[in-house]
């Protein structure tokens, strides 16, 4: 089963319009320098008052999606109404957004995001046509105690649940192990494979083997470009979110290029 990788960068709370413009030109020239069909599918989530400073680039190849795609980083389930400080999943399509970022850490422990309502966002997002890349991920606490897969298997559950087997074939996870997450300690590529394949063992539970088969799984956690190549050598990593090192042009452009190299993708 091909699947074609995901090369994304989470932003984060930094860089103001100036600099969020650019970090994208700096990205943009790069990708635009290939084909789709050799690229990853890229994908930068700004804050909300810079995406009006990036877009997205279209594929070359006659279809309808992109070389280079742009998230939100968070949003509402509701399409409208008293809800201050929010956004919809209709205004992160009308801004240019074709995927949104939910359940990502940092919003679990800092805003008290449950499971819940990640599935709601995750419903909200895929009734309105984006993608969700869906985060999961232990503590270090959680590790040491044993109970890394039965905490991520929940979380998946949960983030799923009554959602179709095509919309989970679309959607993508983004596996971050908390303790990974700015920290220069990237999990070790063989352990994120395992349980990256056992997050897919469980979609293959929630949604159907073919679902399993199709949805993308990203690792999060400290990668940089020297650690880029080992985890896209493994069989279940299907290409990565990135936080600090997604900030500088020549970081993020290196870790596009060494997936290049390591990925023969199939077109979108
Ligand atoms: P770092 O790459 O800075 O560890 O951040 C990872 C992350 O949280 C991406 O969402």
């Amino acid at each position: 089963m091909s699947r074609k990788p995901i090369i994304a960068g989470n932003w984060k709370m930094n860089l103001c319009q100036n600099e969020a413009k650019s970090l994208f030109e700096g990205i943009s020239a790069f990708v635009s320098n290939y084909k789709a069909t050799e690229l990853p599918t890229v994908v930068i989530a700004p804050v909300f008052t810079s995406i009006n400073q990036v877009h997205s680039i279209p594929c070359d190849c006659g279809c309808n999606g992109y070389k280079l795609s742009v998230a939100g980083q968070n949003c509402h389930w509701e399409a409208s109404g008293a809800y201050t400080g929010e956004i919809s999943v209709e205004m992160l399509k009308d801004a240019g957004c074709s995927y949104v970022i939910i359940g990502h850490s940092e919003r679990r422990q800092y805003f008290s995001e449950t499971d819940e309502m990640i599935n709601k966002k995750a419903k909200a997002i895929l009734a309105g046509g984006l993608i969700p890349i869906i985060c999961c991920g232990e503590s270090l606490e959680q590790r040491e105690a044993g109970v890394t897969d039965s905490w991520i298997a929940g979380q998946i559950r949960k983030a799923l649940e009554g959602i179709s087997s095509d919309d989970v074939a679309k959607s993508v996870i983004a596996y971050e192990p908390i303790w990974a997450i700015g920290t220069g300690k990237s999990c070790d590529a063989e352990e994120a494979n395992r349980v990256i394949k056992m997050i897919r063992s469980v979609v293959a539970e929630c949604a159907g083997q073919a679902s399993a088969d199709s949805i993308r799984i990203l690792y999060g956690g400290s990668v940089k470009p020297s650690t880029i190549e080992e985890q896209m050598s493994k069989s279940d990593i299907d290409g990565a979110l990135i936080g600090g090192a997604s900030l500088k042009a020549d970081s993020f452009n290196e870790i596009i290029e060494k997936t290049m190299k390591i990925s023969s993708s199939c077109c979108c």
